[in-house]
C-alpha cells in the first residue's frame, strides 16, 4: 500500500509525516550525543584518513554531531526524507542535506565513508536492494551498517504500527551482493551498558577492497 503518491512505499510516507515529527522530539539530548559518541569512538577507530562521509537517514544529526567530535575537519553529507529533520540539518555547520528519500538519491559522488544507523530497518523489504547498490556506490572506501539484527528477516510491531520494522542480516546481504566488500569488524551496543546504554544495535565495518 501506497498511502502517498510522493513515495514508492508507505514506510517513506510514514517517515515524512506526523510519526517522523514526533520522532525527533522524543529523540535528541545529550545523554544520546554521548551514547552516540562512544559508539561511533568504536567504529571509527578501525577506519584510518576518513575525509568526507555520507549518513542516510540522519534524522537532526545527532550521529554527524557525534562524528564531528571525533574527526573534527570530517566533510559530512546527509540524506534524510523528513522535512522536520532536514531543516534542522541545514542549521548544522558544513553539512551538505538532501532533503529526499534514500530511494530517489542518485549517487554521484563517493565518499570515503557511508554509513546508516536505524534506517534499513525502516524500508521497505523489497526496496533493500536498491538501497544496498545506493550506498554501496556512495562510498569508494568504508560501508558502515548499524541496525538490529536477525540471521533471518522478521517484522516487529514498532510503536504500535505493522509493516514498519524489519530485522534480517543487512550486513551479511551486502556481502552476498557484492563480493568486493569485506568485513573489517563488527560489534554490539547494549541496552543494559551502564555508562552508553543504546537501543541493542547490531554495527559491521565493511570496506572496499583493501583501501
Ligand atoms: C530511527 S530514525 C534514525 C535516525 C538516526 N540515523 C539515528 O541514528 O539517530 C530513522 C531516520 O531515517 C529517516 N528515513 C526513513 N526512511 C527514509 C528514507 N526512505 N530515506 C531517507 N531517510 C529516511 C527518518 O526520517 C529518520 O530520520
Amino acid at each position: 500500500m501506497v498511502s502517498n503518491n510522493q513515495f514508492k512505499t508507505e514506510q517513506e510516507a510514514f517517515w515524512s509525516g506526523d510519526f517522523g515529527d514526533e520522532y525527533i522530539d522524543r529523540n535528541r539530548g545529550d545523554r544520546i550525543l554521548a551514547a552516540n559518541t562512544a559508539l561511533f569512538a568504536r567504529i571509527l577507530s578501525r577506519t584510518h584518513s576518513l575525509h568526507t562521509l555520507i549518513e542516510f537517514g540522519a534524522n537532526i544529526g545527532l550521529n554527524l554531531t557525534a562524528i564531528k567530535r571525533l574527526l573534527t575537519d570530517i566533510k559530512c553529507s546527509a540524506v534524510e526524507i523528513n522535512q522536520k529533520a532536514a531543516a534542522e540539518l541545514r542549521r548544522m555547520q558544513d553539512v551538505d542535506v538532501f532533503p529526499i528519500s534514500i530511494l530517489d538519491y542518485r549517487p554521484e559522488e563517493t565518499r570515503d565513508f557511508a554509513f546508516t544507523k536505524g534506517l534499513l530497518i525502516h524500508i521497505e523489504p523489497a526496496q533493500l536492494p536498491a538501497v544496498y547498490s545506493v550506498l554501496y556506490c556512495s562510498s569508494h572506501r568504508y560501508i558502515c551498517i548499524v541496525e538490529y539484527y536477525n540471521p533471518v528477516p522478521v517484522e516487529c510491531a514498532y510503536r504500535g504500527h505493522k509493516g514498519k520494522l524489519f530485522k534480517r542480516d543487512f550486513a551479511g546481504e551486502m556481502l552476498d551482493m557484492f563480493p568486493g566488500l569485506t568485513l573489517v569488524d563488527y560489534g554490539f551496543a547494549y541496552h543494559r551498558d551502564s555508562n552508553f546504554g543504546m537501543d541493542d544495535l547490531t554495527w559491521f565495518l565493511m570496506r572496499k577492497g583493501n583501501v
